[in-house]
């Protein structure tokens, strides 16, 4: 498989298993079933409230002896309300605790949005910190402290637009090593990603297959279903593969890291094997034509209310 680079020659398997929407009591079955498949990333959040199930699957297999920590990519996040400098290494301690390891290979400020420290999600404008007063430069040196103490190999970032990055980039001393966003055909982001190319950061793509799987409070009534879409069952059927299949080799071939997640042991192993098919260059230019910058994941539901809107979390 191919795999994304790091500056100091870490390797990271570019097809991994999300765990964003499985279901705690499913997840514990999907990640061991996934690791003794042949996954060897993992991609985590403490906002997914099922890093404890994930834990316990790291902990079986791990002690199973087959598959070894260190050749596993584990990734997590930081939730919105652990974003002042000294509550980042606490959220992160919680995470490795539930997660069952001592350190992570990827740390990532899970949204450019600061919550209160004891909100999850919240309600009213009040529970909301500006970036003025936990501005993302603040977040950023707390995670490169944790990189520092080597509870993390690597840190990033999730939900940045190049605007962001670039006034990281002006007002600290090192880069994100990765971002992970939302990627698929109707939302491509070519200029993030050659923004990213030219600044050594790389990408995940997250929600690759569209996430029909999240919650109805989250979904447009009239959203475009992706694993539907003509052109996508088209090339899939002329490939005798999945739509599934060709989403992930199509994010695969542009560069980026790609994380479908399922909690079904068949589709999961179907996902991992879309790194074996190929994609032609017809194919490739007939996906780029179905970009239609349609997000699935706004943020406006969970995070909009006066101070922070749509536009001031995208930049667009
Ligand atoms: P399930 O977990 O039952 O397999 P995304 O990765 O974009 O968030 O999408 C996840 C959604 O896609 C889930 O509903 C998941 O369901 C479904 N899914 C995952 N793999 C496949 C596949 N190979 N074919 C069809 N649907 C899939």
């Amino acid at each position: 498989m191919r795999t994304l680079k790091f500056k100091d020659g870490d390797q990271m398997p570019a097809v991994g298993l999300g765990t964003w929407k499985s279901e705690p009591k499913m997840v514990e079955n999907a990640v061991e079933h996934a690791l003794n498949n042949g996954y060897r990333h993992i991609d985590c959040a403490a906002i997914y409230g099922n890093e404890n199930e994930v834990g316990n699957a790291f902990k079986k297999v791990f002690d199973g002896g087959k598959v070894k920590r260190e050749d596993v990519w584990v990734t997590s996040k930081l939730w919105n309300n652990s974003h002042k400098k000294e509550d980042v290494i606490p959220a992160l301690k919680q995470t490795l605790k539930d997660l069952q390891l001592d350190y992570l290979d990827l740390y990532l400020i899970h949204w450019p949005v600061a919550f209160s420290p004891d909100v999850k999600f919240p309600e009213k404008d009040e529970e909301f910190l500006s970036l003025d007063e936990v501005p993302l430069s603040e977040t950023w040196e707390a995670m490169l402290e944790a990189k520092k103490q080597g509870l993390v190999k690597h840190v990033g970032v999730s939900n940045f637009s190049a605007t962001k990055l670039e006034q990281l980039r002006k007002e600290t001393t090192y880069m994100p090593e990765m971002n992970q966003v939302e990627l698929h055909p109707y939302l491509q982001q070519n200029n993030l990603l050659q923004y990213c190319s030219e600044h050594g950061v790389n990408v995940t793509a997250y929600s690759p297959l569209g996430s029909g799987d999240r919650t109805e409070d989250m979904k447009a009534d009239d959203e475009p279903i992706l694993l539907k879409n003509d052109v996508i069952e088209k090339i899939a059927k002329k490939h005798n593969a999945s739509p599934a299949q060709i989403l992930i080799k199509w994010a695969e071939l542009r560069g980026t890291a790609v994380i479908p997640k399922s909690t079904n042991e068949g589709r999961i192993e179907q996902n991992l094997q879309s790194v074996g098919y190929e994609l032609d260059k017809e194919d490739m230019k007939q996906i780029s034509e179905l970009d239609k910058h349609y997000r699935y994941v706004k943020g406006d539901a969970q995070f909009v209310t006066k101070g922070n809107s749509y536009e001031n979390i995208f930049d667009e």
